[in-house]
């Protein structure tokens, strides 16, 4: 499950103070770590007394553009207080011209050039970093560039050695921008093995009179196209270690909805393999 550090400390004491009944089970939290939100002190030792596991979700690392190995180093002496199992970043630009853009993030341009700089600023975060690292599909609003995403992320993945995050809601709105069917599409994947976590969240999709505009909702339900990609996802990718279900700002009954549908679907999978 994704949360904030204030969440994550906020769920471990749940689970010591045996409060956490509300909660459904959960074994790994992806935690955002930023220079601009310092982790609580106590938080690496709750999760190790709560027995949850983590990952580091980084949320300032251009992975083109420019790359900044001064605030790499600030971000990963953070992460040692967690102990992640890894850690891991959308493709993009998190800081321009020394602002941080957060949620407002720019997605590459799919092409060569990007390519190479990824290429780079990967293998310098893969040697400054002694956890594995993986590089997430970010959310597109718009597709520029001559390749397609998939074969972006597979070539990234084989020229560096990294591991790949597949965010099927990012993966769907990508679909919606670049007219792509999702299911046909994703057969012609080649870094299946490379994909170790999965991220799944609600969104929404509104048809216009230019196409179909989707948006990232992590509040709601995951539509069933979601559930369906993550069927086949489960089908060819067989490294996973993790699903992460994001679930910023959604109530309880929906996050427990989430779980319990994406729980299923992991065990049909599982029954038939
Ligand atoms: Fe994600």
């Amino acid at each position: 499950m994704s949360a904030s550090a204030t969440e994550a400390v906020a769920i471990a004491r749940a689970i010591l103070d045996g409060k956490a009944g509300h909660l459904p089970p959960i074994d790994l939290l992806n935690i955002g770590v930023s220079t601009m939100a310092p982790l609580p002190d106590a938080l690496g030792a709750l999760l190790e007394k709560a027995s949850l596991g983590c990952v580091a979700h980084l949320e300032e690392i251009n992975l083109v553009g420019e790359a900044d190995d001064d605030r790499l180093r600030r971000v990963l002496d953070l992460c040692e207080s967690l102990s992640p199992r890894w850690i891991q970043e959308d493709l993009g630009i998190w800081v321009w011209k020394g602002g941080a853009l957060g949620a407002h993030m720019i997605p590459p341009i799919l092409d060569e050039k990007s390519l190479d700089e990824a290429t780079r600023i990967v293998g310098r975060i893969l040697s400054a970093s002694r956890w594995p690292f993986l590089a997430e599909n970010p959310p597109f609003y718009c597709v520029l560039g001559d390749m397609d995403l998939l074969s972006f992320m597979a070539k990234l993945a084989r020229r560096t050695g990294c591991g790949l995050v597949l965010d099927i809601g990012h993966f769907i709105g990508y679909c919606a921008c670049s007219a792509k069917e999702p299911l046909s599409y994703l057969d012609t994947f080649t870094g299946w093995d490379d994909v170790v976590e999965v991220h799944l969240a609600g969104y929404t999709m509104t048809d216009t009179s230019r196409g179909t505009l989707w948006e990232d909702a992590h509040e709601v339900d995951i539509p069933p196209l979601g559930l369906t990609v993550l069927d086949r996802v489960l089908a060819f990718a067989r490294n996973v270690k993790a699903i992460t279900i994001e679930v910023e700002g959604a109530r309880l009954d929906v996050l427990r909805s989430n779980v319990i549908r994406v729980a299923e679907r992991v065990q049909a999978v599982a029954a038939h393999a």
